[in-house]
């Protein structure tokens, strides 16, 4: 279906799209785009290509009735244009961090930037903290990438490295999401990026949020806060850095149209996701003395003697296939399911002296997300708990990572299945 795009307008199209350029040239998130060239856009998602200088004609193939619309002027604010000449004045490197509320466009102006950018000739570096909905590597994991070509989605990039967060939302896990993207930070400056843009979460309102974000632009020493609006609704971030000399900070406007996402599509999106991820992954045996664990207790202590066993099983009251002990905590796996009461935790704390007690079902270390990493703690992939053996204390996990490269477990708080479904998100440290 050939569409044609005047001269100075532009054309929004949602996925699942095919688009092919036929004629004249346009613009894709900072990108040009030439006869030729072919976009593919997903499920959930949405492109917006501009008309240049001339009039531009498009193919829209799907396998569904086209969703398109023709917007008058650019989907691209001059607003961005701008930020994207603000930076390349910047003092390099260069730290921005690009903040928004959820759907405002935030991974689409980090794209727009970098395009730009990298075409300048920068060394463009890109960490996404956002872990529900990740462009760089899968959900759960802040990602690094570097431009080494103009693309139309930031996970079109080469993954470069990662930390694990262990969940799809920072919320309750604040230091994590701190840590691992002054890591990544790091990694990008010690490679030379000149340019690193930081793509954050859609978490603005609340304290916890707050408290993130002032975190986050402080400890990255930020050189350009980017703030995307609909109507100043990010004052109350942006407020505490106004005074300060050597930020500068940039208000944008979010573009005239966006593809808004519901729960549904994002869930979807991590779904896809994680069952790519999965893809060809494999079954690995891990013996808990053999690699280290962070995260959680399970895999940190000794095994209960039979004694301790036996007085464990008369406080919960069923059979216990696994009971460990470590100075401040115990974790006790039951054959059968057990209501864990506030009688059963106190009785436990006391005989063992301990602030935790974990009491879980064997069945449920099944799905476990968990994070795998090298001796020097740098970050392998992601793994899914498919069973625990209490008897030779080694946990099966499928993984596509390669059991002989892993040295440290990293417990996750959502359960997965071998085809990606997103099951369930608990609390950390359950295990
Ligand atoms: N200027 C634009 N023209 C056309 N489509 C756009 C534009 N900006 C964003 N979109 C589309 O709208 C959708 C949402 O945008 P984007 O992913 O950038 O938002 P976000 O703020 O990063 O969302 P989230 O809070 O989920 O991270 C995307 O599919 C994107 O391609
Ligand atoms: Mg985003």
């Amino acid at each position: 279906m050939a569409i044609v795009v005047k001269r100075g307008n532009s054309i929004f199209v949602e996925g699942p799209a095919r688009i092919e350029i036929k004629e004249g040239t346009g613009i894709v998130f900072g990108r040009e785009v030439y006869p030729g060239d072919t976009i593919v856009v997903k499920r959930a998602k949405a492109v917006g290509i501009a008309a240049l200088d001339r009039d531009l004609t498009v193919d829209i193939v799907s396998g569904v009735e086209p969703r398109y619309e023709i917007i008058e002027g650019s989907l691209f604010p001059d607003d961005w244009f701008h930020a994207a000449d603000v930076i390349s004045e910047l003092e390099k490197p260069a730290i921005v961090a690009v903040l928004g509320d959820v759907d405002t466009g935030k991974s689409t102006l980090v794209t727009f930037l970098a395009n730009i950018l990298f075409k300048r000739g920068f060394k463009v570096a890109i960490v996404d903290e956002d872990v529900g909905q990740s462009d760089i590597g899968p959900p759960c994991v802040i990602g690094l990438s570097f431009m080494d070509r103009q693309i139309f989605f930031l996970e079109e990039l080469e993954f470069y490295d990662g930390y694990f967060v262990g969940s799809i939302t920072p919320s309750g896990l604040l230091q994590r999401s701190i840590v691992g993207v002054r890591l990544l930070l790091d990694r990008a400056l010690e490679e030379g990026a000149e340019v690193i843009l930081i793509n954050t979460t859609g978490w603005v309102y609340g304290r916890g949020a707050r408290e993130l974000k002032t975190l986050i632009l402080r400890v990255l020493r930020v050189n350009c806060i980017i703030a995307i609006e609909k109507s100043r609704e990010l004052e109350h971030l942006i407020a505490p850095f106004r005074r300060s000399g050597t930020l500068r900070i940039l208000r944008v406007t979010s573009p005239p149209r966006i593809r808004e996402r519901d729960r549904v599509d994002r869930k979807f999106l991590r779904e896809t996701s994680f069952e790519k991820y999965l893809r060809d992954a494999k079954e690995v045996k891990l013996k808990l003395d053999d690699v280290g664990i962070v995260y959680g207790f399970l895999g940190t202590g000794r095994p209960a003697t039979p004694e301790e066993l036996s007085l464990i099983e008369k406080i919960v009251g069923v059979k216990v296939e696994y009971a460990e002990i470590s100075r401040d905590a115990v974790v006790v796996i039951t054959a059968e399911r057990v209501k864990v009461d506030a009688l059963m935790v106190s009785a436990l704390k006391l005989h063992f002296n301990c602030q935790d007690v974990r009491v879980v079902h064997y069945g449920d270390f099944k799905g476990t997300l968990v994070g795998l990493s090298s001796s020097d703690g740098r970050f392998l992939g992601l793994g899914i708990i498919s069973q625990f053996n209490p008897k030779s204390r080694e946990l099966t996990i499928l993984t596509p990572v390669k059991a002989e490269d892993i040295a440290i477990i990293e417990y996750g708080c959502v359960k997965v299945s071998p085809e990606g479904k997103e099951e369930r998100i608990f609390h950390p440290w359950s295990v």
